[in-house]
C-alpha cells in the first residue's frame, strides 16, 4: 500500500478541520456562555483526563467523585501525569503546580453549583446517568451547560430527566483524554443554540479539534468502528489469522490493528470476570489470562519493550471457537480483508451523512483523523473512498454479501463523490 498522499489529500484534511468548526444552522453572532469554572463528575479513566485539559488552559475545575480512594487516586494519577509532562520538558514545575492548585477535589455534589460546564464521566450506564442529570438539575446554577462524555447511551434520555433539555449535550472525549484531540459534540434534539456555540468555541481552548454529530449509537466515530469490529471478527471465524488482520491495517497505514487496540485498552474492559463463561473469544481469551498488554499477553504475546508475537495459545482458541461454530476454514486474500475492514466503514459514514447525523463528509474525515489514526495521506475514509471509487466500493460490499446504503448506491450511480 501506497504511503505517498492522495491528490489534495493536505489540503482537504486543513478545510475540513476548520469547517467541521463551524454549525451550519447556527446564526453568526450567536452570544456565548462564558466558561470561567468547570464541574467533573467522575475522576476514573476519562474524568482525571479531561479535567486535565481545562487547568492547564487555566480554568479551574472542581471535580466530584462518589468514593473517596477514587477520588485520591484520580487527583494522584493527574499529578504523575502532569509530572510526566515535565520530564518530557512539555511544562515546567510551577506550571504543574499552577494547574493543581486549580483543582478542588470533593466528594459533594453541592460543589458543582458554581460550575459554568458540568462534565458528567461516571460509568456507562443508564440509570445511573439519568440519576446524575437529575440531581445535577436541582444543583447546577441557572444557564449551566450540562455534558455528558458517553460514548453510546441516548443523550435525549439524559436530557428529558432534566427541567432544561436545552443545557444538555454530549462531550465525547477520546481516551487519553488529555492527549487525543478529537472531541465529538453531540447536539441533542434540544440542545440550545448558544450551549453547542460555547462548546465549540471552547474546544480549541483546551486543544481540541470539535465535531458535531447527531444523537445515534456510538455517534460517527463508534459506529463506524462497530462496523470494522464485525467484519474483524467475521474474518477470523473464516480462516484469516487475527495477526494477517491487523498486518493489513498497519499496512495502510493506521498505527495498530484492531486486535493490537484490543490489547493496549485490555481486554478485560467491561469483561463479566467468571471465567468459567465462555461465549466470546474474548470471553476466552480473558478466561486464559490473557488481558492485553499490561498482563504481558493478550491476543498477541509481548516481551519486554511490548514487542508483539502471534499466540499459539491465541490461535488455537480461535479455531476451537471456529469448529465449534462449524465454520468452514479458508484462505483470504489480504485485498479481502482490507475490502471488508474499510467498505464497511464508509457505507456507514454514508448512512450517517444520509440521516444528517454529520453535517458534512469532510466532518467524518476529521473524525477519523483525529480520534481513530485513520493515516492522513488518504485525507480521511469519505476522501480515500472518493479516490477508491464509489462505484468500486459498491461492487466490493456486493461481492462479500455486505449491505449497501441506497444513500451510498445512488451517488455512487451518479458518479458522484462525497466531498
Ligand atoms: N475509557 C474510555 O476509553 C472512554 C472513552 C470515551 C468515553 N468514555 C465514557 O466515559 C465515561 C467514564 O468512563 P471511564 O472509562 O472513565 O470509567 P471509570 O470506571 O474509569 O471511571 C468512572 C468513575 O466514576 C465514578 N462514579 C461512579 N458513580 C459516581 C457518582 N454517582 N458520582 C461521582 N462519581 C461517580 C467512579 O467512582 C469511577 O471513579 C463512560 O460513560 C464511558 O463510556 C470512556
Amino acid at each position: 500500500m501506497t504511503s505517498e498522499a492522495l491528490p489534495g489529500a493536505k489540503e482537504h484534511i486543513e478545510t475540513a478541520r476548520a469547517r467541521a468548526a463551524k454549525v451550519d444552522d447556527i446564526p453568526a453572532g450567536t452570544a456565548l456562555k462564558p466558561i470561567r469554572q468547570v464541574g467533573v463528575l467522575g475522576a476514573g479513566t476519562m474524568g482525571g483526563g479531561i479535567a486535565m485539559n481545562f487547568l492547564t488552559a487555566g480554568i479551574p475545575v472542581t471535580i466530584v467523585e462518589a468514593e473517596q480512594a477514587n477520588l485520591d487516586r484520580g487527583v494522584a494519577t493527574i499529578r504523575r501525569n502532569y509530572e510526566n509532562t515535565t520530564k518530557r520538558g512539555k511544562m515546567t514545575a510551577d506550571e504543574v503546580e499552577a494547574a493543581m492548585t486549580r483543582l478542588t477535589p470533593s466528594l459533594h455534589f453541592d460543589d458543582l453549583a458554581q460550575a459554568d460546564l458540568v462534565i458528567e464521566a461516571v460509568y456507562e450506564n443508564m440509570d445511573l446517568k439519568k440519576d446524575i442529570f437529575a440531581r445535577l438539575d436541582k444543583v447546577a446554577k441557572p444557564g449551566a451547560i450540562l455534558a455528558s462524555n458517553t460514548s453510546y447511551l441516548n443523550v435525549d434520555e439524559i436530557a428529558a430527566e432534566t427541567s432544561r433539555p436545552e443545557a444538555v449535550l454530549g462531550m465525547h472525549f477520546f481516551s487519553p483524554a488529555n492527549i487525543m484531540k478529537l472531541l465529538e459534540v453531540v447536539r441533542g434534539a434540544k440542545t440550545g443554540d448558544a450551549e453547542l456555540a460555547t462548546v465549540m468555541d471552547l474546544a480549541p481552548r483546551i486543544g481540541k479539534v470539535a465535531v458535531v454529530s447527531g444523537v445515534c449509537h456510538g455517534f460517527i466515530g463508534n459506529r463506524m468502528l462497530a462496523k470494522r469490529s464485525e467484519q474483524s471478527q467475521a474474518l477470523l471465524m473464516e480462516g484469516a489469522a487475527y495477526d494477517a488482520v491487523d498486518d493489513v491495517l498497519l499496512e495502510f497505514g493506521f498505527p495498530m490493528g484492531p486486535f493490537q487496540m484490543g490489547d493496549l485498552a485490555g481486554n478485560d474492559v467491561g469483561w463479566h470476570r467468571d471465567p468459567t463463561r465462555v461465549e466470546t473469544i474474548r470471553e476466552a481469551l480473558c478466561a486464559a489470562g490473557r488481558f492485553g498488554q499490561k498482563a504481558g499477553k493478550g491476543w498477541y504475546d509481548y516481551d519486554d519493550n511490548r514487542q508483539r508475537t502471534p499466540s499459539d495459545e491465541t490461535r488455537k482458541i480461535v479455531a476451537d471457537f471456529a469448529a465449534r461454530a462449524g465454520k468452514p476454514q479458508r484462505q483470504i486474500s489480504k485485498e479481502e480483508i482490507r475490502e471488508r475492514l474499510l467498505y464497511p466503514m464508509i457505507n456507514e459514514g454514508a448512512k450517517i451523512l444520509d440521516e444528517g447525523m454529520a453535517q458534512r463528509a469532510g466532518d467524518i474525515d476529521t473524525v477519523w483523523l483525529n480520534g481513530y489514526g485513520w493515516p492522513a495521506w488518504t485525507g480521511g475514509p469519505m476522501y480515500w473512498a472518493d479516490h477508491e471509487g464509489l462505484g468500486k466500493i459498491v461492487a466490493g460490499l456486493e461481492k462479500h454479501g455486505l449491505e449497501v446504503s441506497p444513500y451510498l448506491r445512488r451517488k455512487a450511480e451518479a458518479g458522484e463523490t462525497f466531498n
